[in-house]
């Protein structure tokens, strides 16, 4: 042992210090220089061997050393923990975190509102189950047995023999079954359609039922509701038009567009289908046709909700993507 290996010790033991990266591992080098079986203390064991010349030097230098190494680990150790506990500090002054916030589907939104609208005339909501009986979707609403929308290609049936509802309407039949006319009621829900999903259409989606059966409830309340609809929903400015058409549970049926600007330009937009409640339907809830009439409504809401946010894909409504639906 001489004074250029104390040297090269030296230089090891202070830059093991200094770099250390954590206390523990500082701890490590503390006992591994300066420990009871250290180097150091062995180093001054081997004090005999060193040459006379250079001993009085060696034994400074060897003092020197542990003072210096003992100095820096201290200081090493108090910056170490120091960062720690800074790391582990509960920091008041730092800015929070939002929890993130859900917004409104659009399919919900434009629900609502329909639902506030015909609540304000006198309207209460009704409903029914997803899986309905052939009768209920069906059956009482007059369709024929070979109507092409009974099909397996349009309907989903289940093992059971019921099926998936396809529209909105079976909540008519179960509404008047329960209960004696007056009746006014929508009915929002979901409906199920054997489609291949494409940019406007979806095996589910959803629609809203509109059913008014009083005495004499005529073709002009039907009118004089849905224009009022459409003026609370659209505007002031907003024009409906009847076309005929056909539906087995409504005589005369219509489909119904309006006439309203979207894009920058008015045009005609279909919006509904609807009609005066067909007589035999009376007839299989046991309503008398003599004594009453009604008329009926139902609306696609994806569509609306579509027209209204200028929504191009329909499949954008079901993907839960959070960077689509915050924006409404
Ligand atoms: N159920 C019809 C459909 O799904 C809509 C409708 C409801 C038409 C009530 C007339 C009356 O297309």
């Amino acid at each position: 042992m001489n004074l250029r290996e104390l040297n090269q010790i030296r230089e090891f033991a202070l830059a093991e210090a200094r770099e250390a990266p954590t206390a523990e591992a500082l701890e490590a080098v503390r006992i591994k220089y300066l420990g009871r079986n250290g180097l150091l203390p062995d180093v001054m064991a081997q004090l005999k061997e060193v040459p006379a010349e250079e001993k009085p030097l060696f034994g400074k230098a060897a003092n020197a050393l542990k003072n210096e190494l003992t100095g820096l680990i201290k200081e090493r150790q108090g910056t170490l923990t120091s960062v720690i506990k800074k790391r582990d500090a509960f920091d008041p002054t730092l800015p929070g975190l939002w929890p993130p916030l859900g917004s409104e589907h659009p399919i919900s939104k434009v629900t609502a509102r329909i639902t506030e609208i015909f609540q304000s005339i006198g309207f209460t909501v009704a409903d029914g189950p997803d899986i309905e009986t052939v009768w209920n979707n069906f059956d009482a609403l007059n369709t024929p047995a070979d109507h092409p929308s009974r099909d397996e290609q349009d309907t989903f049936y289940l093992n059971s023999g019921d099926l998936l509802r396809c529209h909105t309407s079976p909540v008519q039949v179960r509404y008047m079954g329960t209960h004696q006319p007056p009746i006014r009621i929508i009915a929002p829900g979901r409906c199920y359609r054997r489609d291949t999903p494409d940019a406007t259409h979806s095996a589910n989606f959803h629609q809203v039922e509109g059913l008014f059966v009083a005495e004499k409830v005529s073709m002009a309340d039907l009118k004089g509701t849905l224009a009022y609809f459409a003026k609370q929903f659209l505007g002031e400015d907003v024009k409906i038009r009847f076309r005929p058409h056909f539906f087995p549970f409504t005589e005369p049926s219509f489909e119904v567009d309006f006439f309203f600007e979207i894009g920058g330009k008015s045009r005609w937009i279909e919006i509904l289908g609807a009609g005066m409640v067909d007589p035999e339907v009376f007839k299989k809830v046991d309503y008398d046709p003599d004594k009453v009439t009604g008329f009926a409504f139902g609306m696609g809401i994806e569509r609306l909700a579509m027209i209204m946010y200028g929504i191009k894909d329909i499949r954008n409504l079901y993907e839960n993507d959070v960077r689509f639906l915050s924006q409404f």
